[in-house]
């Protein structure tokens, strides 16, 4: 066989050696056994020393050009192998579609806001329209026009938060009566929801809670009506069978005015810390408006009803809440038994 042939033959050596490889270990076998430092051509390129002047440069030519030609190829196989690799590892993979989905987390109303919805609903059903107050008040509307001057008592009642400069947090949602009926001809019937404020602390009482303010003016609107109106209420969020009484009581802005209690949940009326021991729970102040106020917003010849509830107060009652102050303590426990 001449030189020229058994370098070709190298080639077609390569080329059945690789039909054989299927992975990397024994593609860099035959990488170093053909053209790696000890390898066949290098083997080669040292015997042309022994070649005439003429051969050498010629055979230097073609085992380099094989040289490469085998590197291209071995290169080539290294990529088909990899894309195998990769397909089977692929392949390889299973899903266990059984396996259950992970849920995301779902947030969930505050009791209060729960609650408040419910109340809303509850007077929305009978006409009354959703009205809105700011939330820092000036001494006028909180206290003034609601007939209750600098010097009256009745201010002591609710421990004001003063911001100065005759502004201060809203001690109820009563101002907002006001700001309807200086905006509003009669007859109006609102209901007012919002934060109020107060230096009050306690297992039945917050610094910050929610009321409901109602208000209905008309001609001739009577106390039959704010009972009929309240005792719905009480039914509708409580229950057909829930007992509830009025208590005479004042407000400087209502005469006559009442609370609504309603029989402890907590303890079904035996007496509990909760109702400190009267079997009662007061959820509202009412009342027939004052003529006073009506003056003090240009009312005439109309009569009316008002009443403010505390949303954490009847939200403790239909939980069976003992302590108000868990409302607000952000203790996710307490909070997704709501959801
Ligand atoms: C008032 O705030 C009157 N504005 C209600 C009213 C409106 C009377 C219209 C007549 C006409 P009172 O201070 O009683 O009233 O509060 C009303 C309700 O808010 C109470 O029955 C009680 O359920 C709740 N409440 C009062 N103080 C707190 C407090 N610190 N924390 C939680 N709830 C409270």
């Amino acid at each position: 066989m001449n030189i020229e042939r058994e370098i070709e033959k190298i080639k077609e050596d390569v080329l059945k050696a690789l039909e054989q490889i299927k992975d990397r270990q024994s593609l860099m076998d035959l990488k170093a056994k053909f053209v790696g430092k000890k390898g066949v051509i290098s083997e080669w390129l040292k015997r042309i020393k022994d070649f005439g002047e003429e051969e050498r440069p010629k055979l230097g030519k073609l085992l380099n050009e094989v040289k490469n030609y085998i590197t291209e190829l071995i290169e080539k196989h290294e990529t088909l192998i990899k894309e195998r690799e990769k397909e089977n590892k692929l392949q390889n993979v299973s899903f266990d579609v059984t396996l259950p989905g992970r849920r995301p987390i779902r947030a969930s109303f505050h009791p209060v806001t729960i609650v408040m919805d419910e109340i809303v609903e509850i007077f929305r059903e009978l006409g009354f329209f959703v009205a809105e107050g700011p939330e820092i008040e000036d001494d006028f509307h909180n206290f003034e026009a609601l007939n209750i001057p600098p010097d009256h008592p009745a201010r002591d009642m609710q421990d004001t938060f003063y911001i100065g400069g005759g502004v201060l947090l809203r001690t109820h949602t009563s101002p907002v009566q006001i700001r309807v009926m200086e905006s509003f001809k009669p007859p109006i019937r609102i209901i007012a929801p919002g934060k109020v404020y107060r230096r009050d602390f306690d297992i039945t009482h917050s610094p910050m809670f929610h009321q409901v303010e109602g208000l209905y003016v008309d001609r001739n609107v009577k106390f039959s009506e704010l009972k009929g109106t309240l005792v719905h209420f009480a039914k509708s969020i409580f229950g057909k069978n829930t007992k509830v009484r009025f208590r005479p009581s004042f407000f400087p802005f209502t005469e006559p005015s009442a609370e609504m209690d309603i029989v402890c949940v907590i303890c079904k009326g035996v007496g509990c810390r909760v109702c400190k021991n009267s079997g009662w729970l007061e959820i509202l102040g009412c009342g027939m408006v004052d003529p006073n106020v009506f003056e003090f917003v240009g009312y005439r010849d109309v009569t009316g009803f008002a009443f403010g509830l505390g949303v954490e107060r009847i939200a403790m009652l239909k939980y069976g809440i003992d302590d108000i102050r868990l409302f607000y303590q952000n203790d996710l426990r307490f909070l997704k038994q709501f959801s």
